[in-house]
C-alpha cells in the first residue's frame, strides 16, 4: 500500500504546554486557590490542591516529556511564588525555577516561558490588580526579578496569555476569580493595562537580553455567523472577530489604541512583538444580537463533532485559519496551544493528526510555523472546570498523582521522534480518518 509522510523542518519545536497554577501544587498566595476556597466556583468542588506537584517534583514530568521526544515545554512561573508580598521577593522560589529550567536543558528540552497565566498574587488582587494602572510598575519589577533570576537559561518568553479570554472570563462572565469591578468599562481598562505590562515586560527582557524573543499567547478563533444568518449577524461575526482576534495584536504593532480598547498612543508599545504565540482549540458561531454578557457561542452548525462535554467544536481547518490570520503580522508564529478535554482518548488521536496537517498545510505554504505545543503534557487543574476536564496526552490521578500513557501520548512520541506525521500513524491511532486525510487509493498491481 502506497504510505504518505509529512515531514516537518528540522528545526521545527515539538512541546507541550502548562500553567504554574494548573501543575505546580499548593500554590496559596494567589487568587485561585482563594477563589477554590470561596467554594461553589469550581465544577465538583475542585481545588487545585497538589495539582501535579510540579513544585515539588516537575523533572519526572520532565523525564517524561524527554522520553516522549518533546525538544520544548511552554510553562508559566507563578508572580505569587516569585514576590509573595509586595517587594518581598523569594529568592528561593527564583532557585527552584532555575531548577526546573536546567532540568529542561538538560533533557534537551528548551522553554518558552510565561510570566502572567491567569493567576495574581493576593496581596495584588487585594489592591485592585489590573483595575488599576499600578499593576503596569508592579509587573515591570516582578519581571525584572525573573530576568535577573533566570534569564540566562531562557530565550523564549511570553508576556501574557489569553487577554481577551481573561477579560471574558472574568470582567463579562462569572467564570474567574471576581475582579474588583465586573463590566465592560472595566474589563477595557485592565486590558489596557494588560497591554502596558506587556511593554514593561518587553522592555525589561530585551534591556538585558537583546536577542531573546518575545511574544504572547492569544487565543484565536475563527468567528463566523451561523450559517442561517442575515447580514446582521455575518456584520456582528466580523466585528467580535476583530474585536477578540486582533485589536489586542494590532495595538501592539501600532502602539495605538482603537475603540473599544481606548484612543492614542502607549507609550513604548509599538513594535514589541518578536513572535505570535496561537493557542488554538475551535470556532465560535454568533448571531446578533448576542445574548446579554455573551460575545459568541459553542455549538456545531453542521452535524460536526463536539468534543465529549460538549465544550467545543472539532473544527482542524480553523488552525489554518487562524495561521493564515496571522500572517500579517510578519512574525513567526507558534502554536502556543491545542488540545482538547478527552478523558477516554477516544477523540484525541484523530484530533492531533487533523490539527498537525493543518500546520503542516501551512508549513508547506512557507507561512512561518516554529514550533508546536500541545496542551496537555498531563491532567491538570482547569480552572474553573476543576478536575473534570482533562487534556493530557499522559492521564494523572490528583489523588494518587499515578501518569498513565494514553494511546495519544505515544502517537506524539512517534511524531515527535519521527518529525512528520503519517498514514501509518493514522491507520494505527486514527483510522476514521484514512479516507478524509489521505485519500488516494494505491493502484492495483
Ligand atoms: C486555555 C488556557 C489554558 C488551558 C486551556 C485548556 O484557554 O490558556 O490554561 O486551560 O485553555
Amino acid at each position: 500500500m502506497a504510505k504518505a509522510t509529512m515531514f516537518f523542518p528540522p528545526d521545527f519545536l515539538w512541546g507541550t504546554a502548562t500553567s504554574s497554577h494548573q501543575v505546580e501544587g499548593n500554590n496559596r498566595n494567589n487568587d485561585w486557590w482563594q477563589w477554590e476556597q470561596d467554594g461553589g466556583h469550581i465544577a465538583d468542588g475542585g481545588r487545585s490542591e497538589l495539582a501535579c506537584n510540579w513544585w515539588e517534583d516537575a523533572e519526572a514530568d520532565l523525564d517524561l516529556a524527554a522520553e516522549m521526544g518533546n525538544n520544548a515545554h511552554r510553562l508559566s512561573l507563578e508572580w505569587s511564588r516569585v514576590e509573595p508580598q509586595p517587594s518581598v521577593f523569594d529568592d528561593e522560589a527564583i532557585s527552584r525555577y532555575r531548577e526546573i529550567l536546567q532540568a529542561m536543558h538538560t533533557r534537551g528540552i528548551e522553554p518558552m516561558v510565561t510570566l502572567h497565566h491567569f493567576s495574581n498574587p493576593m496581596w495584588l488582587a487585594e489592591k485592585g490588580d489590573f483595575d488599576t494602572g499600578l499593576v503596569i510598575d508592579y509587573f515591570r519589577r516582578y519581571a525584572a526579578k525573573v530576568v535577573a533570576g533566570v534569564g540566562d537559561l531562557v530565550t523564549k518568553w511570553i508576556t501574557i496569555n489569553e487577554p481577551m479570554v481573561y477579560f471574558l472570563y472574568r470582567y463579562l462572565e462569572e467564570y474567574f476569580p471576581a475582579p474588583a469591578a465586573r463590566g465592560w468599562s472595566a474589563g477595557m481598562r485592565a486590558l489596557r493595562h494588560m497591554l502596558g505590562c506587556h511593554a514593561a515586560a518587553y522592555g525589561v527582557i530585551k534591556e538585558s537580553y537583546p536577542r531573546a524573543q518575545v511574544g504572547i499567547a492569544k487565543q484565536y478563533r475563527p468567528i463566523e455567523a451561523w450559517p442561517s444568518g442575515n447580514r446582521l449577524d455575518r456584520w456582528w461575526a466580523r466585528r467580535v472577530s476583530h474585536f477578540f482576534n486582533d485589536l489586542w495584536l494590532e495595538s501592539i504593532i501600532s502602539g495605538r489604541l482603537r475603540w473599544p480598547l481606548g484612543h492614542g498612543l502607549v507609550k513604548g508599545l509599538a513594535g514589541t512583538l518578536d513572535f505570535v504565540g496561537i493557542n488554538y482549540y475551535s470556532r465560535s458561531l454568533v448571531r446578533f444580537p448576542p445574548r446579554p454578557g455573551r460575545l459568541y457561542e459553542s455549538g456545531t452548525p453542521d452535524g460536526g463533532t463536539m468534543t465529549e462535554d460538549g465544550f467545543f467544536e472539532l473544527y482542524p481547518r480553523g488552525l489554518f485559519e487562524a495561521i493564515q490570520a496571522c500572517l500579517h503580522y510578519k512574525k513567526p508564529i507558534y502554536i502556543s496551544e491545542n488540545g482538547l478535554p478527552d478523558a477516554t482518548d477516544k477523540l484525541r488521536p484523530a484530533f492531533i493528526l487533523s490539527h498537525l496537517r493543518e500546520v503542516w498545510r501551512a508549513i508547506s505554504f512557507n507561512f512561518p510555523v516554529m514550533g508546536y505545543f500541545h496542551w496537555s503534557l498531563v491532567d491538570n487543574f482547569e480552572w474553573d472546570r476543576g478536575w473534570t476536564q482533562r487534556f493530557g496526552l499522559i492521564s494523572m490521578d490528583p489523588e494518587t498523582q499515578t501518569r498513565t500513557w494514553r494511546p495519544s501520548a505515544h502517537l506524539y512520541k512517534e511524531i515527535c521522534h519521527g518529525n512528520n506525521i503519517s498514514s501509518d500513524q493514522a491507520a494505527r491511532y486514527a483510522p476514521q480518518l484514512l479516507d478524509h486525510m489521505f485519500p488516494g487509493q494505491a493502484p492495483e498491481t
